[in-house]
Parts: structure tokens; C-alpha cells; sequence
């Protein structure tokens, strides 16, 4: 069974990092894991986190508490850890281009290990890190380290620069030309980018809506998109932005 390495360690408001050692070595970026909370059944169903890092058979996460089922895996104690994954379709991983990153609050922690398997392919990455305020930017260094350009967007401009990270997408998409946008955050945020970004640049989202069985069995993830109903948890979570029929998302 995976095992619990870490007490979980509050990061900054809400957001804890947790570091677990699996059986598995082969992590794509995107991926996720689907977690066992509590050993009776409630919460019943598993709760879906992404992969924020993976080195050899260890992974970390980090998990914004939100309600019963994050409370509870953010007060876990090391040990057991009752995980299945990796899960579901990751990102496209591109060789020697040049990309933008876009994260909306915990959406940004997918996109780390994303952004360090971007570098090992010699792509540059400019990286946009967008939060509702100051308080919930979580690991910003070791963003910043990565980036050959990095921008943080708050709401109230508590911190970086006040306003959206659709701002600072379109100043850059004005000057310069990217391979590929890759985002992951709030839905509206998403649906935005998609709709500023030039129609020749693929986008790759990652969504987070809700999952029930997180496998394939109970099409309680469904996402309406151009090729018909696709089930996010194991069609996804990463889609090419473009199919997504966002006026049928759930906001
Ligand atoms: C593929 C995937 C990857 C994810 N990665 C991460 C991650 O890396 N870190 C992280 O912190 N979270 C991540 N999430 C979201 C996380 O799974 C949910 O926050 C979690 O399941 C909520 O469980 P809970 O029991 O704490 O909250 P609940 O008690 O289930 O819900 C509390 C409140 O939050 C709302 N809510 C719950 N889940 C969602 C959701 N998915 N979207 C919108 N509102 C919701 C509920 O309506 C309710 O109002 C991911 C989700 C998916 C599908
Ligand atoms: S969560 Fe059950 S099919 Fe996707």
C-alpha cells in the first residue's frame, strides 16, 4: 500500500503539501491519483487530486481543504495511505518550443511537474500563476526557478500584478507566437483562454469537475464536448481546450 511519508505540511492558506511513496515510477503530468479518506464511508467516494511533483517511486501533492474530504486528508497521519493512480490522460509533453502555463489557484499544481518535464525537453516556459490574493500562493520559488518567464496575477493585487491571468496572456499572444498553452484552473478562467488564444496554438485544459469512481464505471464526470459525451476521469482530465462545449460545464 502507498505510504504516507510526510505529516501534511500547510503551505500557505488551506493549501498542504503531501508526500507519498507508491509502487509506481511512471507519472505523466496530469495526472492524478484518487484517495481513500477516511476508513469508514463518509466520505464515500475517493477524492481526485493531481500529481504536483514525481521523482523515482515518490510523488507529492498538494490539496486545498474545501470541505470534509480534503479536512481529512490534510490531517492524515504518515503511515498507510489508501491511493489508486496514477490516473487519467496527462499532458502532451513538447520537445525544444516554447509554451505558455497558465494556473488558476490549486490548478496551479498539476502544471509544476508539467512544467519540469518541459524543461528536461528543452522547452521555454513562460508561466502565468494566478490567485484570488496573496494568502493562497503556495511554492512560488520553486515555480519561479522553473520558469524562463514567470508573472503571478492576484485579484486585489496583493500581489504581482492586480487583475487576470487573461491579461497577461493576451499582452504576450500580441508580441510573441507559442506551441502550446496549457492550463488548468477555474472553468471561466479556462474558457477564456481558450477563446483569447490564436486558433493555430493547440490548448490543453485540465478540468476539475466533479468525479465519482474516478475509473471509468459511473459516468458521474461526463464533459459535453464537439465528439459527443467523453468521461473526464479517464478521457481526460486533460482535453484539447477546442472540443470542450464550455456553456455545458458546470461553472
Ligand atoms: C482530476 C482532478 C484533479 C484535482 N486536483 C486537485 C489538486 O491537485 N488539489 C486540490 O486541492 N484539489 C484538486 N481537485 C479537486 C478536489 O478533488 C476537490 O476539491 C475535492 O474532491 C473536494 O472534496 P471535499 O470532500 O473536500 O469537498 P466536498 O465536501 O465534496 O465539497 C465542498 C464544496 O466544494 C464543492 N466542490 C467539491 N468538489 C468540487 C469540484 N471538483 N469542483 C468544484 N467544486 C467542488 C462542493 O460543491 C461543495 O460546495 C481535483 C479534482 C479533479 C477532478
Ligand atoms: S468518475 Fe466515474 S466514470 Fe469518471
Amino acid at each position: 500500500m502507498p505510504l504516507l511519508l510526510n505529516q501534511p505540511e500547510l503551505l500557505s492558506k488551506d493549501h498542504y503539501l503531501l508526500k507519498i511513496e507508491t509502487k509506481e515510477s511512471n507519472f505523466n503530468p496530469g495526472q492524478f491519483i484518487n484517495i481513500k479518506t477516511s476508513a469508514n464511508t463518509d466520505p464515500l467516494l475517493r477524492r481526485p487530486i493531481s500529481i504536483f511533483d514525481a521523482e523515482g517511486n515518490s510523488i507529492s501533492i498538494v490539496v486545498r481543504v474545501i470541505g470534509k474530504g480534503t479536512e481529512l486528508i490534510s490531517r492524515m497521519k504518515p503511515g498507510d495511505m489508501d491511493v489508486i493512480g496514477p490516473l487519467g490522460k496527462g499532458f502532451t509533453i513538447e520537445k525544444n518550443k516554447k509554451v505558455i502555463l497558465i494556473g488558476g489557484g490549486v490548478g496551479n499544481a498539476p502544471l509544476y511537474y508539467l512544467m519540469k518535464k518541459l524543461n528536461d525537453e528543452g522547452t521555454k516556459v513562460t508561466y502565468i500563476y494566478s490567485v484570488k490574493n496573496k494568502d493562497f500562493i503556495f511554492e512560488k520559488n520553486k515555480f519561479k526557478t522553473l520558469a524562463d518567464e514567470f508573472f503571478i496575477t492576484t485579484d486585489d493585487g496583493s500581489e504581482g500584478i492586480k487583475g487576470m491571468a487573461v491579461d497577461v496572456l493576451r499582452d504576450k499572444i500580441s508580441s510573441k507566437d507559442y506551441d502550446r498553452i496549457y492550463c488548468c484552473g477555474p472553468e471561466p478562467m479556462m474558457e477564456k483562454i481558450v477563446q483569447l488564444a490564436n486558433t493555430n496554438t493547440p490548448v490543453e485544459v485540465s478540468v476539475e469537475n466533479y468525479f465519482g469512481c474516478g475509473v471509468g464505471l459511473c459516468v458521474g464526470c461526463t464533459v459535453d464536448t464537439v465528439e459527443g459525451y467523453k468521461r473526464a476521469c479517464v478521457d481526460g482530465p486533460v482535453f484539447d481546450g477546442r472540443v470542450i462545449l464550455w456553456d455545458k460545464m458546470g461553472g
